[in-house]
């Protein structure tokens, strides 16, 4: 993903396939109308989707969301760059028209949701991550590669499209998007009405001015009310600014982002549209994510087979050369190592992690001073403290399976999908009361057993210590430990509620849309 861009302050169905429809969907659609409102279209625009290509949640999400929305009877479609490495995954794709001299080729994910792929060979046909090439450089092509993605896709949502199929919203997602919003207001007739959701206020696609002719945006928006920050291009700016709703993936960091503290230079116009910011908690994939019946895991288990949950323990101090033990307290990391994350709070208290006896594994990548540090607790730590550098989702399942408490300790964190994760798998979370975190946690009182995990304010290694020393004692009391474990586990993290928050979102984006269109003048 690269590193933030602005300093914080804290510390398918074919085209013309059996679906499509002609004409705008009911202000009801979606389901709640009358039956023969068609659904509401939704098109979605993002740089990541699971299985296919993901460097975080935002992949977890554009691939669970929208299948999420076809079951609650909407007609939702994923925009995606075509990446050299999705092409491998799904070869050719036939191709159902061409815009801006770039190639929209149709496939469907494994959910069934069909995906428009926009084939700009020049642009995404090269071997690396999505945003960076294999050295962990950003591409320097960035500004034209997701310049011209959103704008393509933009085109789709507006008179200007090919396509049959005609979105009633455009949803883009994070700063590779941003520019839709921006096309759509300000250059294209017959405009859909966009939402733009914010997973992360730090990345936000900031780019010399100069891009701006190289770009063509349209004259006037490189302005403070426009797409200009601080004397640069900003593409998420540019989505906030101009997108008619904005959501983010939790309460809390949509009450946070409006804050100085956290809101990476953009607090204060969000603060300004804070009656069009939402926050919307994600939920989890619980087909993926479920510890009955993961295949990734060395024993399944839920709530009323528990003990099973020792052998993925064992499994896993095995897999990481750590003394297995089954009395020791095996704490577990997952995630992209960096500030964001906490990862040197986690280093801090590395060593008094073991003097309690306590065992660590962490699996992740990130910055390399952060990768370092943990390798170098490693080895003086040898058998309590492992850490494996890469990207493995197996593994990812083992240790939300065979930790017996997962830390995140993050500094921000927008929404997170790990402390869910763990949580299903009987895994208490030691976190922050940040964003997601503190609204999808329930934090364990002093001397009770009644939530689902630990929390803590202050992004401090002390602070992280005493949520750990808190947690340790209720480790160390069997019947407690298990409440808490089951209290986690039974938690719904489904995604069928916040499903239905951003329907109801879109019927009004659209219904709105109507109404205004039948306004004379
Ligand atoms: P973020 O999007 O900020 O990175 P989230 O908690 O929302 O954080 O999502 C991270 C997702 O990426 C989770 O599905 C997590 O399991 C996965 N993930 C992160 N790093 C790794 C890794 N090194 N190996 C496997 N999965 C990882
Ligand atoms: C971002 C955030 C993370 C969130 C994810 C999906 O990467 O850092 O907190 O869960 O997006 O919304």
């Amino acid at each position: 993903m690269g590193e933030p861009e602005f300093p914080l302050r804290i510390g398918g169905a074919p085209e013309g396939g059996i679906r499509d429809r002609t004409g705008p969907a009911g202000p009801d659609g979606g389901g709640t109308g009358p039956a023969t409102d068609p659904p509401v279209r939704v098109l979605f625009v993002a740089s990541e989707c699971a299985p296919w290509v993901k460097t975080g949640g935002l992949a977890d999400v554009v691939a669970a969301l929208p299948a999420a929305l076809v079951a609650a009877g909407l007609d939702v479609r994923v925009c995606l760059p075509f990446y050299r490495s999705i092409r491998r995954e799904v070869g050719e794709a036939p191709a159902c028209a061409t815009v801006l001299g770039a190639l929209v080729r149709e496939a469907t994910l494994p959910s069934g949701v069909p995906v428009y792929l926009i084939d700009a060979p020049w642009l995404f046909g090269r071997d690396g991550g999505p945003y960076q090439d294999g050295e962990g450089r950003d591409w320097r092509d960035n500004a034209q590669r997701f310049g011209l993605f959103a704008r393509v896709c933009a085109s789709l949502a507006s008179d200007e499209t090919p396509l049959l199929w005609r979105p009633d919203v455009f949803h883009g997602h994070d700063w590779q998007a941003g520019l839709g919003p921006m096309w759509l207001k300000t250059a294209l007739p017959g405009a859909a009405p966009s939402v733009m959701t914010i997973h992360n206020l730090a990345f936000q696609g900031l780019f010399p001015p100069e891009t701006v002719n190289a770009l063509r945006l349209p004259p006037g928006v490189y302005a403070v009310e426009g797409v200009e920050f601080y004397g640069r291009l900003s593409f998420l700016k540019a989505g906030l600014h101009y997108a008619d709703v904005l959501t983010t993936v939790s309460p809390t960091y949509a009450r946070e982002i409006q804050e100085e503290a956290q809101g990476c230079g953009l607090h204060g116009l969000l603060a300004r549209r804070r009656a069009d910011l939402t926050g919307i908690v994600n939920g989890i994939d619980d087909i993926v994510w479920n510890p009955a019946t993961d295949p990734l895991i060395t024993a399944r288990y839920d709530s009323k087979t528990l003990a099973e949950k020792r052998f993925n323990k064992e499994a896993l101090q095995r897999r990481f050369d750590l003394v297995v033990d089954p009395t020791r307290p095996l704490f577990g990391m997952v995630g992209r190592l960096t500030w964001q994350k906490g990862v040197d709070l986690v280093a801090e208290i590395a060593d008094r992690l073991v003097q309690a006896g306590g065992q660590l594994a962490v699996l992740g990548t990130g910055e390399r001073g952060l990768e370092d540090s943990l390798r170098v607790l490693a080895r003086r730590h040898r058998g309590a403290i492992a850490v494996r550098i890469g990207f493995e989702e197996g593994l990812a399942h083992e240790i939300e399976a065979g930790a017996d408490l997962f830390l995140m300790p993050s500094r921000f964190e927008p929404c997170g999908l790990n402390q869910m994760y763990s949580q299903r798998y009987g895994t208490p979370p030691v976190a922050r009361a940040t964003g997601g975190l503190a609204d999808t946690i329930r934090a364990v009182g002093p001397g009770d057993c009644a939530g689902s995990g630990f929390l803590f304010e202050e992004a401090t290694g002390t602070a992280l210590w005493e949520a750990v020393e808190q947690a340790l004692a209720a480790y160390r009391d069997a019947s407690c430990w298990t409440r808490i474990m089951c209290h986690g586990m039974r938690q719904d993290f489904s995604w069928t509620r916040s499903a239905l928050r951003y329907r109801a979102l879109y019927h009004a984006l659209v219904s709105g849309a109507a109404a205004r269109r039948r306004m004379p003048g």
